[in-house]
C-alpha cells in the first residue's frame, strides 16, 4: 500500500537534487542541507526512508549513493532519473487517480483526468512532453538489442514508426550501413529524435517525417518498426496500422513488433504493471502471443518468428500471410 510513497520519495529526491550531489562524494545530512538549501531535520529523514529503500547508505556518518542511487543521478546513461520524474508526474498520477472510473464504464482513465487522449495531450504541455520522451528513451533500452537478435543486413529501408528519440533506428543504421531510415513520429518527439539522429540525417541516411500513422505510412520499405506503439491502441485502430504496413510494405517486406508479451496466463510482475498503465493511460493493452497472431492475421500478416529481447520485451517478426498455392 506504501509502494506509490516510496515512488514519491525517490523522485523527491532526484527532482531536488540530492543524488546527484552524494554522487560527487559522500556527505553529511547538514553539509547536504546547506549545499541544497533544505531542512536538515526533513533531509534526514528523507535519507532514511531512502536507506531503506536501497537508494542511499550511511557510512561513518555521511551518505553515499548505493548501486541503485547511482543510476538516479541525471545523466546515467540509463537515464532512471528522467523515468523516476514522468511516472512521478501530474500527469500519470491524475490519470490513476481515475482507475476505478476506466473499471466501471471501459473508458480511459487519462482522458477522464485530462479531457483529451494522452499523445494530444502532449502536443499542448511541452514540458510534460519533454520529460516522456525522456521517460520512454529510458524504458526502451532494450533496443540496443535488438540487431543481436534480427539481421538488418539484407535490409534497404527501415521506417520506424512512432520512434520516438530515435534510438532503435539509431542502432539499426549504425549496424546495417546499406540501410536507409525513415522515422514517423508526433511533433514533441521529433526535436529529440533530430538530435539523437542528426548525423545519419546529415549523412542523407534518414528522415524524420511528421505523420499519422493511422491515416499513412511511408511506401516500399523492407522493414517497418512498431517498437511499443500497438500497445498503446484499440484492436481497431492497431489492425488499421498494421494493415497500412501490410499494403504499404514490398513484397518480402517484414513488420517487427517489439513488446512485452504476455503469457495466456498470469504473467511477470513487469509485464502486468505495465498493462494496467495501458488501460489507464490509453485504449491499448498488453497482448498475449495469440492475441498478437490473431491481430496480425486480421491484418493480412503472420508472425514468422519471436525472438526474446532484455526487460521482458519480446520481437515478433511478422510477414504477409503466404497466398495459398
Ligand atoms: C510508447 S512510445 C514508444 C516510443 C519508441 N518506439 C520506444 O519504443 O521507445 C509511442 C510513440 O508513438 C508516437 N505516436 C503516437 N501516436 C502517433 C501517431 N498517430 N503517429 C505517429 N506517432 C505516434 C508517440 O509520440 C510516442 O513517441
Amino acid at each position: 500500500m506504501t509502494g506509490a510513497w516510496v515512488a514519491r520519495a525517490v523522485a523527491t529526491a532526484v527532482e531536488l537534487g540530492v543524488l546527484d550531489r552524494l554522487g560527487e562524494g559522500p556527505a553529511d545530512t547538514a553539509a547536504l542541507a546547506d549545499g541544497l538549501g533544505l531542512h536538515p531535520d526533513r533531509l534526514g529523514r528523507l535519507l532514511r526512508l531512502l536507506g531503506a529503500a536501497g537508494v542511499v547508505r550511511e557510512r561513518d556518518g555521511r551518505h553515499e549513493p548505493t548501486d541503485v542511487g547511482s543510476h538516479l543521478r541525471r545523466g546515467h546513461p540509463s537515464g532512471m532519473a528522467d523515468l523516476a520524474l514522468l511516472y512521478d508526474t501530474d500527469m500519470f498520477g491524475d490519470a490513476w487517480a481515475h482507475l476505478a472510473d476506466t473499471v466501471r464504464t471501459g473508458r480511459t482513465a487519462f482522458g477522464e483526468a485530462h479531457g483529451t487522449d494522452v499523445f494530444s495531450y502532449l502536443e499542448q504541455h511541452p514540458d510534460d512532453a519533454a520529460l516522456y520522451t525522456a521517460g520512454m528513451a529510458a524504458g526502451g533500452r532494450f533496443s540496443t538489442a535488438v540487431p543481436d537478435v534480427y539481421d538488418f543486413g539484407g535490409a534497404r529501408t527501415v521506417v520506424d514508426l512512432g520512434g520516438g528519440d530515435g534510438e532503435l533506428l539509431a542502432t539499426v543504421l549504425a549496424g546495417a550501413p546499406g540501410a536507409r531510415g525513415v522515422l514517423v513520429e508526433r511533433p514533441p518527439a521529433l526535436a529529440a529524435a533530430r538530435e539523437r539522429l542528426g548525423a545519419f540525417v546529415d549523412a542523407g541516411r534518414c528522415d524524420l517525417v511528421e505523420g499519422d500513422f493511422l491515416r499513412e505510412v511511408p511506401g516500399g520499405a523492407d522493414v517497418y518498426l512498431l517498437s511499443r506503439v500497438l500497445h498503446n491502441w484499440s484492436d481497431g485502430d492497431a489492425r488499421r496500422l498494421l494493415r497500412l504496413c501490410r499494403e504499404s510494405m514490398a513484397p518480402d517486406g517484414r513488420v517487427l513488433v517489439a513488446e512485452r508479451v504476455l503469457p495466456d496466463r498470469d504473467g511477470p510482475w513487469l509485464s502486468l504493471v505495465l498493462d494496467a498503465h495501458m488501460m489507464v493511460m490509453t485504449t491499448g493493452a498488453e497482448r498475449t502471443e495469440r492475441g498478437y497472431e490473431e491481430l496480425l492475421r486480421s491484418a493480412g500478416l503472420t508472425t514468422r518468428e519471436i525472438l526474446d529481447l532484455p526487460l521482458e520485451m519480446r520481437l515478433l517478426v511478422a510477414g504477409p500471410v503466404p497466398s495459398p498455392s
